[in-house]
């Protein structure tokens, strides 16, 4: 029984370590050169490989990242689980992207960085927090941290889910009228949806037009989920004031991508979180503890739902 590790050496070594120490009684590999493909048991990678039907006992896909979309489920066979990352290295950046995002919108930096260039010294009228409504698109473990660590400011707070959810101190939306009702009531959305079937070409010019004249958005869920388009429009005609860019399709953006200097965009490289190799590592051992215990392991995807 073997578990093989396809990423970065340095973040191998890391693993490596606890490994030893935590589960020294199952062998951990970093060469795939060097395994028995009949023994690997247990892979983390962030694509899948080319080969993997050659890992004929494969029993778990750990990703090593909070993300699925990267993995084709139809090349896995149904009796695989697949694992997303969930730890709190990656939980804690998104929660400081999420508020450093926010922050940046509702206190205008954009426009006082322009009037920095312009040699401008001028106040501009700052809206308070009550009165910036805040509404996250997607409530799992990621949107729910960032509600959480937004509460002390003083945001009117919401969320939208596929499920009705419930959660203190929030609004809490679900489905297609929950949409519309979260999106007419919010000033600055944050996505935070997994890229699905579903959600692939979502933030699109019929939903942008559902915001507030005036609102922005925080696009930290996937690329291909944000039409390019809809958003330049949508900034340039004044639906939108402003909007802070962590992911894009492609990535990078091509040299000449509008998005690079257009002054109300922030756009940064897909950096809002990345994941922790000590905390990825407690994580999976966790996981593997769970699942020696006939557990299900905590971030189980469910391939039908693609996330
Ligand atoms: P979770 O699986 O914990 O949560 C996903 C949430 O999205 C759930 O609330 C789910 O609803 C909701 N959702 C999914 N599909 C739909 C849909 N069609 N309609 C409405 N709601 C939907 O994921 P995480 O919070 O851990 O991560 C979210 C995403 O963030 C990742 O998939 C990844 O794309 C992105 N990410 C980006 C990073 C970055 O650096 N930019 C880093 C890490 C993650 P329900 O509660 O009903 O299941
Ligand atoms: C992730 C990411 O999914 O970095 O972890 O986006």
């Amino acid at each position: 029984m073997t578990f093989l590790f396809n990423s970065d050496a340095v973040r191998g070594a890391i693993f490596a370590e606890a490994f030893a120490r935590e589960l020294p009684d199952l062998p951990f590999s970093m060469d795939p050169a060097a395994v028995d493909p009949d023994a690997v048991r247990y892979l983390i990678t962030w694509t899948i490989p080319d080969n993997l039907a050659r890992y004929r006992n494969l029993e778990i896909v750990f990703s090593i990242g909070a993300g699925v979309d990267q993995f084709a489920m139809t090349a896995l066979p149904p009796s695989v689980k697949v694992v997303r990352m969930v730890e709190d290295g990656i939980v804690r950046m998104m929660q400081e992207y999420a508020t450093l995002a926010v922050l940046t919108l509702h206190r205008q930096m954009p426009a006082y960085r322009a009037q920095q260039a312009a040699c401008v010294w001028r106040p501009l009228p700052q809206p308070q927090a009550a009165q910036r409504r805040i509404g996250v698109l997607g409530l799992g473990v990621l949107g729910q941290a960032v509600l959480e660590r937004l509460k002390p400011f003083g945001f009117p707070l919401a969320g939208w889910s596929r499920s009705p959810r419930d959660l203190d101190g929030v609004t809490c939306h679900h489905g297609a009228d929950g949409l519309d009702a979260m999106l007419a009531e919010t000033d600055i959305l944050i996505v935070l949806l997994p890229l699905t079937s579903d959600t692939r070409g979502f933030l699109d010019a019929a939903l942008l037009a559902k915001l507030p004249k005036g609102a922005a958005l925080v696009h930290t869920g996937r690329g291909p989920q944000l039409n390019h388009e809809a958003l330049l429009d949508a900034l340039d005609n004044g639906q939108l004031s402003g909007a802070v860019v962590d992911v894009t399709d492609p990535e990078p953006l091509p040299a000449n991508h509008p998005f690079w200097t257009h002054p109300n965009i922030v756009l940064t490289p897909h950096i809002a979180s990345i994941t922790q190799p000590d905390g990825a590592a407690r994580a999976v051992i966790g996981n593997l503890r769970r699942h020696f215990a006939g557990q299900d392991p905590v971030g189980l995807v469910d391939p039908r739902r693609g996330y």
